[in-house]
């Protein structure tokens, strides 16, 4: 059974050993990286130093969200706002592993050149086992590489630290609770974001597009949730689906595309089962999705997927 206070308890110690000094740390803002950090911090305070990437392939309001949240955390922290970089690096890029290579790489670049400045080798993240089993390596199989271990370049100057390599998501979340963190029960969110929710080319546009349908999937499903309608799902968002069907708008022909809506229920996310929520919420989301973005999009449906064989992201 995880023992989450002696977890921390450990984890600190070893921390203190392994980083000798000034760090820095790969700050989302998600469940992972926000315990990874709370975790440096204990060990090491003012010489922790977050990094918040902003890729242009965040969600809706998603910066805002991230700076309050260091401020709350009162971090010493840096922004960079690599939108247009990450938009020019993915611009005619299809392959879903070409765009995680070309992610993890941007990332890590951006990384180095902090530490350049700070003058800092350590970098922490706060990966965890599902990103490096699924990453491959070893005997296994990539299934996809993830930004923070397959997606990383093999020549980066930066000695990686990884205290959370070990745990499944249903643990951090447990430590997560206890340092009483306000993220231990938010959503996952992929490293490489918005960008492998958008199939084929991330163009800023199609970022946009697809920025709206996932924040329409999530306010309308933690609606319902809280409406006791339903159980809040474990991940839940929008997919945009780089083929076009034939609709009607108003009177007129319409030749749109698709958006998917995706929402399991996981543990550790090494497996999940589509949710079956409510017919009508599933309706709202539609109706929503096609009235605000019904010059693009004419068509919604529904992932009916477990994982194995699908897995959570399409990309
Ligand atoms: P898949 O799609 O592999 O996703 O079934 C399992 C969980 O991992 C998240 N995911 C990622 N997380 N970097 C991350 O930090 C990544 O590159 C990445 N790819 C997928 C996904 O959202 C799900 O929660």
């Amino acid at each position: 059974m995880f023992d989450a206070e002696n977890f921390i308890e450990e984890t600190v110690e070893k921390i203190k050993e392994e980083v000798p000094g000034r760090t820095l740390i790969a700050f989302s803002g998600g469940v992972d990286s926000t315990v990874c950090t709370a975790l440096v911090n204990k060990a090491i305070g003012d010489q922790l130093i977050a990094v918040n990437v902003d890729t242009g392939y965040m969600r809706k309001n998603e910066p805002e969200t991230i700076k309050k949240l260091m401020d709350e955390m009162k971090l010493n922290y840096r922004f960079i706002d690599a939108s247009d970089k990450y938009y020019k690096a993915l611009k005619g890029v299809k392959d879903p592993e070409k765009k995680r290579k070309i992610i993890g790489e941007l990332f890590i670049r951006l990384f180095e050149k902090v530490a350049d400045d700070e003058k800092i080798e350590y970098l922490v993240q706060g990966t965890i086992a599902p990103d490096w089993i699924e990453s491959g390596g070893g005997l296994r199989d990539t299934i996809k590489s993830h930004h923070n271990v397959g997606g990383l370049p093999e020549n980066m100057n930066l000695k990686l630290v990884e205290p959370l390599r070990d745990l499944y998501k249903d643990e951090v979340r447990k430590v997560a609770r206890i340092l009483k963190l306000s993220v231990s029960e938010k959503q996952p969110f992929p490293g490489p974001g918005l960008a492998i929710r958008i199939l084929g080319e991330a163009t800023p546009k199609r970022t946009e597009i697809v920025r709206e349908a996932c924040d329409i999937v999530e306010k309308e499903i933690e609606i319902a949730a809280e409406k006791e309608n339903m159980e809040l799902p474990w991940q839940y968002f929008a997919v945009l689906i780089p083929t076009k069907s034939v609709g009607v708008h108003g009177d007129k022909r319409a030749y749109g595309s698709v958006v998917a809506v995706r929402a399991v229920q996981s543990i550790d996310a090494m497996t999940c089962s589509f949710s079956k929520i409510p017919v009508n919420v599933i309706d709202r989301i539609s109706n929503r999705i096609t009235n605000t973005l019904g010059d693009e999009i004419n068509r919604v449906v529904y992932d009916v997927t477990n994982k194995p064989p699908g897995t959570v992201e399409w990309e």
